[in-house]
C-alpha cells in the first residue's frame, strides 16, 4: 500500500496544513498543499488528514460529490464508486475500499494549526 510519502509533491514535515478551526464539524475540508491532495476531517476530538487518492483508481474521494462523510460521521465515501474508508485510520470499510486503506499523513498541533509530521520534542 501507498503511504503518503509516495504521492506526488508530498509536502516537508513541518508544513502547515490548517487551521484547527477551519475543520468543519460536520463535514470534511479539502485542500491542496501546493498541489498535493488531503482530506481533514474530525474523528472525535483528533484530526485526521488522509491523501485525497481513493485506492480503487487514485481519483479524489470527492470528485463528483462534495458531500463524502457518512451520516454517522464514521466513514469517508469515495463519490465516484462507493468505496468507504474509516476515518480512524483510513481502512477500506465497504465496496472497492474492502483490503485497501487510504494514505494517513502524519500531523501535529503547533498552537492553533495543524501540521505535516510527528511534533518535534
Ligand atoms: S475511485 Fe474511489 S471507489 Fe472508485
Amino acid at each position: 500500500m501507498l503511504t503518503w510519502q509516495d504521492f506526488p509533491d508530498a509536502p516537508a514535515s513541518g508544513h502547515q496544513i490548517c487551521a484547527v478551526a477551519d475543520i468543519p464539524r460536520d463535514g470534511v475540508l479539502s485542500l491542496s498543499l501546493e498541489g498535493y491532495p488531503v482530506l481533514v476531517v474530525i474523528d472525535g476530538a483528533t484530526p485526521k488528514v488522509f491523501v485525497n487518492a481513493c485506492p480503487h483508481q487514485f481519483l479524489p474521494l470527492d470528485q463528483r460529490s462534495n458531500s463524502i462523510l457518512s451520516a454517522d460521521g464514521r466513514r469517508l465515501m469515495c463519490s465516484n464508486h462507493q468505496a468507504e474508508f474509516d476515518i480512524a485510520d483510513g481502512t477500506g470499510a465497504r465496496g472497492f475500499g474492502l483490503g485497501a486503506c487510504l494514505a494517513v499523513v502524519p500531523t501535529h498541533l503547533q498552537g492553533e494549526y495543524l501540521h505535516v509530521g510527528a511534533a518535534i520534542s
